[in-house]
């Protein structure tokens, strides 16, 4: 079974390309603005990908669903799907109060990896959105998947994709121990970077103040 050969799947796939160009706008704008307010955006960079057919097959096998358009609509929410990227913790919180108030988002799911870490140290939010889709015939509200982690946390976590992946996830257990330490440095890392940011801060308001 293939996905080209479902009916209209041509079609579903170019919605959740538009989606996530639609996505990327609002993120891309929201970016600007805040640079140019602001003087700094708490967007550090970001990634967007469309899920890969044969990705979406293995889903719905580990789902036990029959691949058919409707559930593939249904029940796999990050066909398309973007990563945002943060200097710090802080960041990621700021941009999730943000969408939440947005009328032309949909949050459906929070899942926050950050104050609940999975156990092999993974760290991240990840937001399951619906995006409203213009179409001539009316909108569909397509669902995205938004991760959002900081520089540390992309660092650790595309360091451990590759290291599993390209060893087929057989991995030694000191090997996985070692790279669950990893993550809680890299935690440690986002803690410190925290803490000068805010004593570069006093240290501003203080001088500031001595001037006045
Ligand atoms: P899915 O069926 O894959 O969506 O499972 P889920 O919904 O239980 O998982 P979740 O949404 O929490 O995580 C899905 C995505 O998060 C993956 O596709 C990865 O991009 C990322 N992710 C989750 N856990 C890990 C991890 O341990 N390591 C890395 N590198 N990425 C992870
Ligand atoms: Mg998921």
């Amino acid at each position: 079974m293939e996905l080209k050969d479902i009916k209209g799947w041509q079609r579903t796939i170019h919605e959740y390309r538009f989606a996530l160009r639609e996505l990327e706008t609002k993120v891309m704008i929201l970016n600007t603005e805040w640079k140019l307010r602001d003087g700094y955006s708490p967007i550090e960079h970001v990634k967007v990908r469309l899920k890969e057919p044969e990705s979406i097959i293995n889903k719905m096998k580990r789902k036990n669903l029959q691949v058919t358009e409707e559930n593939i609509v249904n029940h796999i929410q990050d066909i398309a799907g973007m990563r945002i990227v943060c200097a710090f913790v802080k960041d990621i919180y700021h941009i999730i109060d943000h969408m939440k108030l947005r009328s032309d988002l949909r949050i459906v799911q929070i899942k926050d990896y950050i104050a609940a870490p999975k156990p092999n140290g993974y760290q991240s939010v990840h937001l399951i959105v619906q995006v409203p889709l213009v179409l001539s015939d009316g909108t569909r509200w397509v669902y995205a998947e938004i991760q959002l982690r900081t520089m540390a946390m992309d660092f650790w976590a595309s360091l451990e994709h590759i290291l599993y992946y390209k060893f087929d996830k057989r991995v030694p257990p000191h090997v996985q121990q070692e790279l669950t330490d990893a993550a809680k440095a890299a935690y440690e890392l986002d803690e410190k970077m925290l803490q000068l940011r805010r004593e570069i801060i006093q240290f501003a308001e203080e001088e500031e103040k001595s001037v006045v």
